[in-house]
């Protein structure tokens, strides 16, 4: 059963990237249910539409668009309550066999996206003390995959990047928290063979494949407002450490 929406004053706002397919898309049609005003972003068109939500294509690893994004968020809602960063890219590929220019991409992507993201709304949650930052790893950099050395490499600095920025915002009432899933079926490993997909289902203590509802479930406890004392802190689901 759906949340009652709540009257437009009380709504918290939320940001989340990477809405156009796949988890993003997830989340934020579960947040605009739940009555939250989800503003959603990626290079592509919007996916689907409801009241709530809206769609703003740009590619988060552009500064001057990040900049622009949350400040007309800042200046049509007046607030931000939650981020989370959830867009990325990754590839496939042995480490001797990857360009400088890939390397830089899902760098660019993956990290500084992220901090432009978290550094911008951060300023706006500043003014109310209050906000819950979710960024968004993997199980790929505890687990050491072969052929993900780059994509793992640029989500071990999304936790390292979170912890510290916890830091950075903890007298400010923002939490920064960062949770790892494991393999989701969505684009994003659909050119992962099989047999690499079942060695790492096989390598958890729960070994099923992940699915969306598993992050919505750890964004739910993060962004929580009684969590105002969890902060700093990476989970990975699945059972991995
Ligand atoms: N799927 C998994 O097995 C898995 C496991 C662990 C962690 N994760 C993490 O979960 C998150 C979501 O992954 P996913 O599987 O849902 O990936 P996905 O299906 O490939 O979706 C990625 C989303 O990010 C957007 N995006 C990519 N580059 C962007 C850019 N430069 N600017 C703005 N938006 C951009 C894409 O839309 P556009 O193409 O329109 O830009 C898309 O909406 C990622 O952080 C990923 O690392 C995924």
């Amino acid at each position: 059963m759906s949340a009652p929406a709540r009257p437009m004053a009380e709504r918290p706002v939320m940001l989340i990237t990477g809405t156009r397919k796949g988890i993003g898309k997830y989340l934020a049609e579960t947040y605009v249910k739940r009555g939250y005003i989800v503003e959603g972003c990626s290079r592509g068109e919007a996916s689907f539409e409801a009241e709530g939500y809206t769609h703003t294509s740009m590619d988060i690893s552009e500064e001057k668009a990040v900049k622009a994004w949350v400040s007309g968020i800042a200046r049509r809602h007046g607030r931000i309550d939650c981020v989370l960063n959830n867009a990325a890219i990754a590839s496939m590929n042995h480490v001797l066999l990857t360009p400088a220019a890939t390397a830089n991409r899902m760098l660019a992507v993956n990290v500084t996206a992220t901090m432009l993201v978290c550094r911008d709304a951060a300023k706006v949650m500043m003014r109310r003390r209050y906000g819950r930052i979710v960024n968004f790893t993997t199980i790929v950099d505890p687990i050491g995959l072969a052929g993900e050395a780059i994509y793992a490499a640029s989500k071990a600095a999304v936790v390292t990047f979170t912890r510290i920025l916890a830091f950075e915002l903890g007298d400010w009432g923002i939490t920064c928290n960062s949770f790892g899933a494991t393999p989701i079926m969505t684009d994003m490993i659909k050119g992962v063979p099989k047999e690499k997909i079942d060695a790492v289902v096989n390598a958890l203590a729960i070994k099923r494949l992940g699915k969306p509802e598993d992050c919505v479930n750890v964004c739910d406890f993060f962004i929580n407002p009684l969590s105002d004392n969890i902060t700093a802190q990476v989970v990975y689901l699945g059972g991995v450490s």
